[in-house]
């Protein structure tokens, strides 16, 4: 296994999935983990990302200089580079101005981490985004590349065991940055390529079978990708033991209850509970403006409707549940706002309530993986494709109270948007994309008459994980056919306007 020390670096995650990419088993730690710790790990290479610090600064984050001497190969990126540098005794500087963009090096030595790469006379385009830059090498390093801006871009030590890179490899905008990666992988680390989702099936399965014994299993099926995966792993595993469980909230888009149950019913027939509890749900939702509130609200319904269902099924002990490793990873890197600002609900209580225990077969995968696992396991490629929906449904997209009323206007238009989308063959390239109910009336004309009726949003926007997110350009005609559709074909709606906010600052949800 490769172990990514974390200083921070917005990159972090993807330096990890670059390198299970190659089929290579990796883990993120934090920059401090004991090196007792990465002992137990036993990594063949460690990879110390990048950071938003400075190494000079105080405070800054350094991990245990015995990382160094386990002779295991390290590859330092960015301020890794730096880290590496200064325990050698090199000189690290704040650069005079912060190099952030593209850049390009000339390599001067190709023999292991710049081995196969096609190299031309103007050199190879690279993503630099740095604030100190290295002075000098530490003695016994040689430099193996340079740009202009930076003269040692990348450096090796006397023993041909620790590698510093100024630029990030793991980007897409550097060139080959690939074949750098598997270089260190696989000629410096001697790594091997076995981390694949077909080796994953078969240990997990077996995992699951030991902890689950005879018990029986449930598991929560929302409809998105990550509790269908994890309910198909453990179905492998223990077949007629598990039982799912597809709570119609009311506050789901149309036809989702009806589709859901179609595309798991033929897997687990009778052993798929759809329970309808909208008409609880509504209830508990009536009246309620305030979105975390609405959250919560979900939450409370969601617990004592599910809790009622395992109570219902004798021999219950274990909840699965569709945990992903970025929700796992203990990490210093900037979480994004979205843990904090918006709570969002799953089964959070309900373990210690019912004294279950938790499955969690996903915890070590990122969402691409669990992608590749469900084809693996035969998920219909419907649900593998999906974007993602909010636990808490449309009831946060209709802002203000959420009414029988609303949820049917709200269902209509988004049948339309999706749909849409879907024609135009751009539901796979967004993240989302969606409508959203305003508390807003506004005049029109329809006909001769004057009308005073709702205004809807359109939101879809472009993401790589939720975190960050841009406002999808999509066509002018595209927005055209979805405001023409809607006025025309929904009752109460007279306006249609487009939502250009990118989040940070805005969220991607409007509650
Ligand atoms: P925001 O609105 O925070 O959304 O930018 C980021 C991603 O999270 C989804 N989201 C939720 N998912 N429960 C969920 O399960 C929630 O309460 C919730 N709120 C937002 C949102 O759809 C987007 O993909």
């Amino acid at each position: 296994m490769i172990l990514v020390l974390d200083f921070g670096s917005q990159y972090t995650q993807l330096i990890a999935r670059r390198v299970r990419e190659q089929h290579v088993y990796c883990e993120i730690h934090p920059f401090n983990v004991a090196p007792a710790k990465i002992r137990a790990l036993t990594p063949e290479g460690i990879i110390l990302s990048g950071g938003p610090a400075s190494v000079y600064a105080e405070g800054a984050p350094l991990p245990n200089r015995a990382v160094l001497d386990l002779g295991v190969p390290v590859l330092g990126i960015c301020y890794g580079m730096g880290v590496l540098n200064l325990f050698a005794g090199g000189a690290v500087a704040r650069a005079a101005q912060r190099e952030y963009g593209s850049a390009r090096i000339m390599v001067h030595d190709a023999s292991d981490l710049f081995a196969d790469l096609r190299l031309g006379p103007e050199g190879l385009g690279v993503w630099m985004s740095h604030g100190d830059r290295m002075e000098s090498l530490p003695p016994g390093w040689t430099v193996l590349a340079a740009s202009t801006n930076s003269p040692i871009a990348a450096c090796r030590d006397g023993t041909g065991r620790l590698f510093g890179l100024q630029f990030h490899p793991e980007v897409a905008h550097t060139e080959q940055g690939t074949t750098m990666l598997r270089n260190f992988l696989f000629r410096v680390c001697h790594a091997e390529p076995s981390w694949t989702m077909e080796n994953f099936v078969g240990r997990e399965v077996e995992k699951i079978r030991a902890t689950a014994g005879d018990a029986r299993v449930i598991c929560a099926l929302s409809g998105g990708v990550d509790s269908a995966v994890t309910a198909a792993i453990i179905d492998r595993a223990v077949g007629d033991r598990l039982t799912c469980v597809f709570v119609d909230n009311g506050v789901l888009r149309a036809n989702e209850a009806t589709r859901v149950a179609a595309a798991f019913r033929g897997r687990f027939g009778a052993r798929l509970r759809v329970v309808d509890a909208s008409a609880r749900f509504l209830a508990a939702l009536a009246g309620v403006e305030d979105p975390e509130e609405k959250r919560r609200a979900i939450g409370r319904a969601f617990i004592e409707v599910f809790e009622a269902e395992a109570r219902a099924i004798p021999g219950v002990a274990f909840l699965a549940q569709g945990t992903l490793y970025p929700d796992v990873i203990e990490s210093v890197s900037f979480k994004g706002p979205s843990a904090t600002i918006k709570s969002h609900h799953n089964v959070g209580g309900l373990p210690e309530r019912m004294a279950l225990r938790l499955i969690e077969p996903l915890r070590e995968l990122f969402k691409d993986e669990v992608r590749d696992l469900g084809r693996l396991l035969d998920v219909p490629d419907e649900i593998l494709g999906r974007q993602p929906f909010p636990g808490p449904g449309l009831a946060i997209r209709i802002l203000g109270a959420v009414t029988p009323e609303r949820l049917a206007t709200l269902r209509a238009v988004d049948t339309i948007v999706v749909g849409e989308v879907k024609a135009r063959g751009l539901y796979r390239e967004l993240w989302q994309a969606f409508a959203v109910l305003l508390p807003v009336k506004t005049v029109g004309v329809m006909g001769d008459e004057r009308t005073y009726e709702n205004v809807v949003a359109i939101r879809a926007v472009e993401s790589v994980d939720g975190m960050t997110a841009d406002w999808a350009r999509l066509p002018y005609d595209l927005l055209a056919t979805l405001s023409s559709r809607i006025i025309n074909e929904v009752a109460g709606v007279n306006r249609v306007v487009y939502d250009v906010s990118s989040k940070p600052p805005a969220t991607i949800e409007w509650e």
